[in-house]
């Protein structure tokens, strides 16, 4: 499973980065929002630095129309920032009509806001490269986030359809093992919640006794 980092904070990429396991980026505009990132050459500037850090990984960058011709224009323009660039597409009818013309045109994409699994079978059918469920907002309204991903993963092995699923709006340390068991191709989570899987008290423990050990045997 691929790890993305869902932010569009520079110096928490580059912590990811730093980790040696970052695989990618996604961005969506709450998100660029939150960084103050605002007008359209600061986006696409912001976008290409990100693209910097990350080297070889895909970056989501999110298109702002609502209609087919605007996102078709939008996501020309994202996808020639740089090669990595996805160009990341809501779940309408627009959205699935723009995903179609962009696999048509060799411009990949990651179809976004997806809470069923029907919308997962249509971004699939138009040929979407990525799939991103938000199982955190799933699990907010009191219902199974990660019973989707299980779900699209099946319909997918058996469909044998392309698409990649990218486990989204994730929230803590567990949601990234669940997405792992549950078939995802790769997960985007906060910088907080890669951090929380090195935590273990006996791995602490363990390292605090082996160094006592050693500094008794050692002076
Ligand atoms: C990423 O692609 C999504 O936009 C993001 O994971 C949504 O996360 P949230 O539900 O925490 O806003």
């Amino acid at each position: 499973m691929k790890f993305f980092i869902d932010t569009a904070n520079l110096a928490q990429i580059r912590e990811a980065k730093d980790l040696g396991v970052l695989d990618g980026v996604t961005t969506n505009p709450s998100l660029m929002a939150k960084e103050g990132i605002t007008g359209t050459d600061n986006i696409l500037k912001h976008y290409k630095e990100i693209c910097k850090i990350v080297e070889t990984g895909d970056v989501s960058a999110e298109v702002i129309s609502t209609d087919f011709e605007g996102m078709v224009e939008e996501g020309k323009i994202l996808a020639e920032i740089d090669e990595n660039i996805v160009v990341k597409v809501p779940m309408t009818k627009d959205g699935i009509k723009a995903i179609s013309w962009f696999t048509a045109n060799g411009i990949r994409t990651n179809c976004t806001l997806v809470f069923s699994a029907g919308q997962a079978i249509l971004a699939a059918k138009a040929g979407a490269t990525y799939l991103s469920p938000f199982v955190g907002r799933i699990d907010d309204i009191g219902w199974d986030g990660m019973q989707l991903i299980e779900d699209i993963a099946h319909i997918y092995a058996i469909q044998d359809y392309d698409t990649m699923i990218l486990a989204a709006s994730i929230r803590n340390p567990l949601h990234i093992v669940k997405a792992a068991q549950a078939g995802a191709h790769v997960v985007t989570c906060p910088l907080d919640s890669i951090l929380g899987l090195l935590n273990h008290p006996l791995t602490d423990i363990g390292l605090a006794k082996f160094l006592a050990d050693h500094k008794k045997a050692n002076g």
